[in-house]
């Protein structure tokens, strides 16, 4: 096609979009007009309040009604006897909106009746635990057989995060994107049944996950970053025009030249969304490439007409004002749905019906904030105008002339449906209502209900009388927002910490030397000590010692040199030309190369006896403790040793995996589980709770290996601060070389899952392990 042709075409798409929204908004108006939406609405409710009177009010603790603390809530609700109730009527809304289902049919509440009893049964059975955590996601992935597509997200999510500015919400970021792939996903379920084989299930689901997220990237990287304040306005200009063509074109645009301080940030969005629209143009059918790229095209342009408004403006008409909100809000649904799912024309019709629903009660929501910020919504604009323009169509009327509309043109006033799609919304306002407190609440509603006003004391009615109109995503969305917060916090907390615990240890760790006596030694040891390096096994050891156990910091000092020294000797040690034979070291040039094999050799003998000479400094704790510590100490630098002669032993062969296991854990996972230990054995720790660590330190330790080796095939030199490709060269057995990469990755996640398990059992001051193995995993050095 040629390009004024194009434009001509996306013209034409946009036209016949708005066509459709136009019709619907006009019906919307008569409901409005007419007032009959009120009147049939008031009947329903009517008839809800009936039931309600007959039924007692539940009375839910004043504590979890304030805070809907996530297992305390489900809890309740399986003791009040209304579990089933609840998820029922979730799961059913996700049906209607996301899937644009209707109850009406058989198969559907069919389908719901299943998805109800498994998620009872999960919810109930074992104990609740963390519904979003990694571990129960890779579990899950596990499952199904697609760890590698959720490595793959995971790298990406990180690199997404990694190049969101600062000031931008990365958590909501992330959720956006997660939630979008969990969209495609729930399609994706839906279309397979037990007649789809289970590789053909694994390519699906492969599919949709990354289909998710390539469209899901047009959140934080379109929505949002043109809605923050990161791009100068001539930077934002530039970045329309090249999303405009890319839409039209329907393939990214070429990259030019860029004008503004945020190149790398667009260079990189402009590298992911072309991978993404190739990717999607290599999946899905040439019919289906129609449709999406239509829909794209209707998104990004009514969004844009929705940002370019201005609320000084004040003679925009009720058209300009919902046109592009209605396209907008169905345009993102409808996207979802064409990425997967065969062609329905009645269930897009719903949903083409249904998006402004829910635009209309997040605007609600965030009336203030947009207000503050002077976004146009309709929202904020009545606010703004209903004193001076009585032409203006109200918001909160029109919402509920969807709602009428929904409920009896699209849902055929089914009896479910009804009772389902009003909870929703009752339960939208009691959560505005708690959020802004009841004066405030008052207020508002004396300029959104004014002309509507025996209709809402029957709203407030209801409210009042029922509560028992929560739904399970609520609980899941809030518990989300709040976790990531809270995990965010504890995360930066673990990082300070330590970088507190690394710069203390550095300024004790210098050996002193005697200056009559001429010997490379001591200096060869500070030359190792000084250099850079993570200090991980005394800021464990630390760690578990303060805040497991609160042993005394200044106690416990010896302990963390000792560690520390030994660790380093395993280095000098494992660099000589008869062992790995690198050439650089913690960003420096290794030992032997600096001086030469012999003083290298001594060095790390010197500190080995360093470290024991450490230890019996421990001298704040008992004798007996502290005897059994140095025992513990020897053997396991014995163990060490073993585990370093396999390593090398193995060069050039092919180690089965459990072999390359108990390498690792004889030459790496030990010095970890050492520094667990010898705290432990100082605070007298009870043998199950050694037991319990012992687990944990056994897959952490191969875990942190297992991305050594990764490091040495993805990493950077001047980041590792060692050679990359050394076990390359020197045939080296790795999980890598024996794995490959991908599934290497899949181990180490195994382990990973596994010693984040074992946590489960220990005490909430134990709680730093999990960001420690978190770190472990995601470390690039
Ligand atoms: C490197 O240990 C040796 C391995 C067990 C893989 P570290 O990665 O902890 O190295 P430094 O102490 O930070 O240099
Ligand atoms: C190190 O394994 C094991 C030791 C405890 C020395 P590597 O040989 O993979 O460690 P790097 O990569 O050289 O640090
Ligand atoms: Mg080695
Ligand atoms: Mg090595
Ligand atoms: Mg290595």
């Amino acid at each position: 096609m040629k390009d004024d042709k194009k434009i001509k075409n996306s013209n034409t798409v946009y036209q016949t979009a708005e066509d459709q929204a136009r019709d619907y908004f006009l019906t919307l108006q008569k409901l409005i007009q007419s007032g009959s939406a009120f009147q049939t609405l008031e009947k329903d409710l009517d008839s809800w309040r009936k039931k309600l009177s007959m039924s007692k009010i539940l009375s839910v603790p004043t504590k979890l009604m304030q805070n809907k603390e996530y297992s305390s809530y489900i809890g309740w609700l399986t003791k009040a006897g209304i579990l089933t109730n609840y998820l029922d009527r979730s799961i059913s809304y996700i049906y209607l909106r996301d899937l644009g289902k209707s109850l009406e049919s058989e198969e559907t509440r069919g389908e719901i009746h299943q998805v109800v009893k498994d998620l009872e049964k999960d919810l109930t059975n074992s104990h609740i635990g963390e519904p979003f955590s990694l571990v129960k996601l890779y579990r899950w992935a596990q499952k199904e057989r697609i760890e590698s597509t959720f490595i793959w997200l995971m790298d990406k999510l990180k690199l997404v995060s990694d190049y969101i500015p600062e000031n931008m919400d990365k958590d909501n970021a992330k959720r956006k994107l997660v939630k979008i792939i969990g969209g495609v996903l729930l399609h994706e379920f839906d279309e397979m049944d037990e007649d789809t084989s289970s590789s053909e299930r694994v390519r699906r689901l492969d599919q949709a996950i990354r289909l998710g997220y390539c469209y899901g990237l047009t959140y934080p990287f379109i929505d949002d970053l043109l809605d923050a304040d990161v791009l100068s306005d001539h930077e934002k200009k530039q970045y329309s025009e090249l999303l405009r063509t890319t839409f039209v074109e329907r393939d990214v645009a070429e990259w030019k030249e860029w004008e503004g301080e945020n190149e790398a940030l667009i260079r990189f969005v402009h590298q992911e969304l072309g991978e993404a629209f190739s990717y999607i143009n290599k999946q899905i059918s040439e019919e289906i490439r129609e449709k999406f790229f239509d829909q794209v095209f209707i998104f990004y342009q009514s969004q844009e007409m929705d940002r370019e408004r201005d609320l000084s403006y004040p003679d925009f008409t009720n058209e300009e004002l919902y046109l592009p909100v209605i396209l907008k809000s169905s345009s993102s649904r409808l996207l979802v749905r064409s990425l997967i799912s065969n062609q329905d024309d009645e269930v897009d019709i719903r949903t083409f019906y249904y998006g402004i629903y829910n635009q209309l009660s997040d605007d609600f929501t965030d009336l203030y904030q947009d207000f503050q910020n002077g976004a146009v919504t309709p929202y904020t604009y009545y606010l703004a105008y209903h004193k001076d323009r009585d032409d203006l169509i109200n918001p909160f009327e029109l919402y509920w002339a969807v709602i009428s509309y929904l409920i009896h043109h699209v849902y055929h006033s089914d009896k479910k449906t009804t009772h389902i799609i009003l909870s929703r919304a009752i339960n939208g306002l009691k959560r505005n209502k708690a959020r802004l407190g009841e004066e405030k609440y008052h207020e508002v509603m004396n300029v959104f209900a004014r002309n509507i006003q025996s209709f809402h004391q029957s709203i407030l009615h209801v409210m009042n009388q029922t509560n028992d109109v929560d739904f399970f995503d609520k609980l899941l969305r809030d518990h989300m927002l709040k976790t990531m917060k809270q995990e965010r916090e504890e995360k930066t907390a673990f990082i300070n910490r330590a970088t507190e615990i690394r710069s203390e240890l550095n300024n004790t760790l210098l050996i002193d030397k005697n200056q009559e006596l001429n010997e490379p030694i001591t200096d060869a040891a500070n030359y190792s000590l000084t250099s850079d390096a993570k200090r991980l096994r005394p800021i464990v050891a630390s760690m578990v010692a303060t805040e497991i156990y609160q042993l005394d910091q200044t106690a416990i000092n010896p302990l963390l040199r000792s560690l520390e020294y030994m660790h380093t000797a395993s280095l000098i040690f494992d660099d000589l030309p008869s062992q790995d034979n690198a050439s650089f070291r913690r960003g420096r040039p290794t030992l032997h190369e600096t001086y030469n094999s012999a003083v290298a050799e001594l060095t790390g003998l010197f500190l080995t006896q360093k470290a024991y000479e450490e230890q019996t400094a421990l001298d704040q704790f008992e004798t007996k403790n502290v005897l059994e510590l140095i025992r513990y100490s020897a053997k396991v630098t014995a163990d060490m040793c073993k585990g370093q002669a396999i390593d090398l032993e193995a060069k050039g062969k092919q180690l089965t995996l459990s072999e390359l296991n108990q390498m690792c854990y004889f030459k790496t996972g030990l010095g970890f589980e050492a520094a667990i230990m010898m705290p432990m054995i100082l605070a007298q720790a009870s043998e199950d709770e050694k037991k319990l660590m012992k687990k944990y330190a056994y897959h952490a330790g191969i875990a942190f290996q297992i991305k050594d080796d990764l490091l040495d095939v993805e990493g950077q030199k001047d980041v590792i601060g060692k050679p990359v490709g050394n076990d390359q060269d020197n045939h080296s057995s790795t999980f890598v070389s024996v794995l490959g990469i991908t599934n290497a990755k899949k181990a180490m996640w195994e382990h990973y899952c596994a010693a984040q398990e074992s946590l489960s059992a220990m005490p909430e001051r134990a709680k730093f392990l999990k960001y420690l193995l978190d770190y472990f995993v995601n470390r690039e050095k």
